[in-house]
């Protein structure tokens, strides 16, 4: 076992003690981020006269073949060691030689964990706005093919009034909209070198560390050494992006398992899609729905076990941290894995469009619009509401819709009403009555369409 550590020691450490403090088995993931990180450190070695232009660069090659030969599979990592850094700084030596143990000259692991992992974490910032991305194009496909298509819109899960399948989309496309604003934030914030804060209280090496930052890519460098090492917020932030984003994708999925259910049969979801029953052979399952929606409490569960674990730590660092990591990288694989095969499913699902403007028209969604033409010839709303009410209330016992009725039935309700009724209350009308920005309305969903459109572009 590779230890960093042990001048001080008299005994060897109890090897239960050691396997509960290692974390190679899961640090093992920084180790292109490690590499990163010590090839620009060499750089800021060499430029401070500590490391000869050979040495830098022997190091540096030394370096890039450990990355490649573990990338290529041919240097398998070595799960003895305490951590991925022991590992690279052990086979370095081995390598290289005694120069190998210059590496880590101005530098402490608390300063190099937390450039792994702010560094691992960017790029999956990034790769997660991709994935929103591509999520978002699924939408609006399906939002451009359909803003003529009637759907009821819902409150407490009871028709409420007719919208679009284009609007109803369009709610998820502006909470995902909000989430790349968040995740561009955070990346923002968090992009800031804390390599060259040492242990806790930066170096006595004169590390030119804005060269650092800027040859990680980074705005600059960290402003307080302390807090450089100490500083989780950049991940706890993302773990909250990312559970707001699941949040979403959950509130979608529970919509498509209704929708998909046969009492609505608004949508059929993709046999590749779907699951079967080991029991009974009728049975298509919305399963990957059902997953995102139940996988989005692991992702709670990532943030709020992170948060928990630092919310008693005193300055600087503490072994506690070592813990930001487990939990992290299942939140960041879990949501990966949800965005892609959600937009998977939605642009391989069938609309039922016929089912749903059926759903629209049976529901008394026009009830609003009924009592909205009644004011119109001039009858107070109140009364106008109490009317239409009693107008549903006998087209139940019916069973039919405001429409279907008389013109004899309708003017025993009100005797205001004319033929134009029927046109008023009519799915298209209704539609395309609600005409304000941010409305189903035709005009609106068209200024609306063009707005994405240009916003993914
Ligand atoms: N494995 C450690 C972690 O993930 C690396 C830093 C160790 N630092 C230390 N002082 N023991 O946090």
């Amino acid at each position: 076992m590779a230890q960093l550590w042990g001048g001080r020691f008299t005994k060897e450490t109890d090897q239960m003690v050691y396997a509960f403090n290692a974390s190679i088995g899961f640090d093992k993931r920084l180790l292109p981020q490690d590499i990163r990180g010590s090839l620009a450190h060499v750089r800021t070695l060499e430029k401070a006269g500590i490391l000869t232009e050979e040495e830098s660069a022997r190091i540096r090659e030394g370096l890039e073949g450990i990355l490649q030969d573990v990338q290529a599979g041919t240097l398998p990592v070595d799960e003895t060691c305490e951590d991925v850094h022991s590992f690279v700084e052990s086979v370095l030596t081995k390598r290289i030689g005694e120069l190998g143990k210059k590496l880590h000259t101005g530098r402490s692991r608390n300063d190099q964990v937390a450039l792994d992992m702010r560094l691992y974490t960017r790029d999956k910032v990034k790769e997660t706005d991709e994935l929103v991305k591509s999520l978002l194009e699924a939408l609006y496909d399906v939002m451009a093919a359909n803003t003529q298509t009637f759907m009821p819109g819902f409150t407490h899960l009871q028709k409420a009034q007719p919208v679009t399948l284009a609007h109803h989309f369009g709610a998820y496309f502006e909470m995902l909209r909000r989430d790349r604003e968040r995740l561009a934030d955070i990346y923002r914030r968090m992009n800031y070198c804390p390599l060259g804060a040492g242990a806790l209280a930066g170096t006595t090496y004169p590390l030119d560390r804005a060269l650092t930052a800027s040859l990680l890519g980074f705005a600059g460098p960290t402003r307080n050494s302390m807090d450089s090492v100490s500083d989780r917020d950049y991940l706890l932030e993302f773990l909250s992006a990312l559970s707001i984003i699941m949040m979403h994708l959950s509130r979608f999925c529970e919509e498509i398992i209704i929708w998909n259910s046969d009492e609505y049969r608004f949508v059929e979801i993709d046999d590749a899609y779907s699951t079967g029953s080991s029991i009974m052979p009728q049975k298509k399952n919305p399963d990957i729905a059902e997953l995102v929606r139940g996988k989005t409490g692991r992702v709670y569960g990532a943030l709020f076990g992170l948060l928990t674990t630092m919310k008693g730590i005193p300055l600087a660092y503490n072994k506690d941290m070592q813990e930001d990591k487990e939990g992290s990288f299942d939140a960041m694989d879990t949501a990966a894995a949800c965005l892609r095969l959600f937009t998977g499913m939605i642009a391989s699902m069938r609309f039922r469009n016929e089912r749903m403007a059926a759903s629209a028209a049976g529901g008394f969604t026009n009830a609003t619009d009924a009592a909205d033409y009644l004011v119109r010839k001039g009858v107070p709303f109140r009364d106008a509401h109490g009317i239409v009410g009693r107008m549903v209330l006998a087209c139940m016992e019916k069973g039919c819709a405001l429409d279907a009725l008389s013109m004899e039935e309708l003017r025993g309700f009100c005797d205001q009403i004319d033929e134009d009724f029927y046109e008023a209350v009519s799915l298209e009308t209704c539609v395309k009555a609600r005409l304000t920005a941010g409305g189903p309305g035709p005009e609106a969903m068209e200024a609306y369409l063009k707005e994405c459109k240009a916003y993914l572009s």
